[in-house]
């Protein structure tokens, strides 16, 4: 492939109920849930912008409007801050609103995230673009997206992250089937299964929620039916590129389908156990409060009685 055109668009899927996180979620987005003072998606956002993509879109729903405004100035907050004179306080909330140029789209029916990939299509144009669930977010330090922006101009077509894991935990996820290439973190995806039951994976290698997606995907996404879970689903419309790509003579323009390795630090917020264990984590990495949080935290563990260690 001569010169593929580069990416400049991320897509931002944001329209989940957050089921998971009731009551706090009843009334408010998940993606905002804080990690210390932070919303879960502005690590989302700014993982993009640091990728080089500033136009983002995100696909949103009702009871969505918070992550607008987070994203937004907020000039009457500001001016209380200067006039207290709080200089980072400041800067922190003028920062949200700088980190990229901001675009929403609503998907109005919860069809699946197949279905809001799609919501996207018109904003995109023929362009291949990136998606960036929000559910979780990658160490600033590890630049995926980054590798797989390169990996998209060597290889051309689709690309996913991709991370092994224990097999029980296959099921929670899009798992491949996978094959090597001669780049030592790149692998060609020949099959693609929307969590599969325990056994039944076809590897360990599952989806993580990065992207960078061909346009031809557009098309796909229009004729793929729902599967797990009756919802449309993008791993479904990602398994038709890559199986078209094997056949000969069926083969489209979507270009394939390939996996980066991934083995960096993955946060994940989309679940409380994982949401609490990334706010401790972040906490006792935090220069201004590991040197208080980390003492108390290793005195307090200390203090548990046996039962509850
Ligand atoms: C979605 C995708 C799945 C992927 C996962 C990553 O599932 O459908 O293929 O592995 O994100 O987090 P969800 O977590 O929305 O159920």
């Amino acid at each position: 492939m001569a010169h593929p055109p580069p990416v400049t668009k991320a897509v931002i899927p944001a329209a989940g109920l957050g089921t998971r996180f009731v009551p706090a979620t009843k009334a408010m987005p998940k993606e905002m849930l804080p990690v210390i003072d932070t919303p879960a998606i502005q690590y989302v956002v700014e993982e993009a912008a640091a990728a080089g993509l500033t136009n983002v879109l995100m696909v949103t729903a009702r009871n969505k409007a918070n992550i607008e405004d987070h994203f937004d100035r907020n000039i009457e907050l500001e001016e209380v801050l200067e006039a207290k004179g709080d200089e980072d306080g400041l800067a922190s909330i003028r920062a949200s609103s700088e980190i990229a140029s901001m675009h929403y789209v609503r998907q109005g029916q919860p069809l699946g995230l197949g279905h809001a990939v799609l919501c996207a299509a018109q904003h995109v144009g023929n362009e291949p673009f990136a998606v960036l669930l929000g559910d979780d977010f990658i160490d600033a330090r590890d630049k995926l997206l980054q590798r797989m922006l390169e990996v998209r101009q060597q290889y051309g077509g689709s690309i996913v992250a991709l991370m092994e894991v224990e097999p029980e935990l296959v099921s929670a996820y899009g798992v491949a089937s996978i094959k090597p290439t001669d780049t030592e973190d790149v692998v060609a995806i020949t099959d693609l299964v929307e969590k599969p039951q325990v056994g039944e994976a076809p590897s360990n290698w599952i989806v993580v929620g990065r992207y960078v997606c061909d346009p031809a995907i557009f098309d796909v996404l229009r004729v793929t039916k729902p599967g797990r879970g009756g919802e449309i689903q993008l791993t479904d419309a990602l398994r038709t590129l890559a199986r078209t790509d094997r056949s000969e003579g069926a083969r489209q323009d979507g270009g394939g389908v390939h996996g980066v390795l991934f083995r960096g630090r993955r946060y994940d917020t989309g679940n409380k156990l994982d949401y609490l264990q990334t706010v401790i984590r972040f906490a006792c990495e935090r220069p201004d409060i590991a040197p208080e949080f980390v003492p108390w935290l290793r005195g307090y563990l200390a203090s548990l009685s046996p039962d509850n260690r």
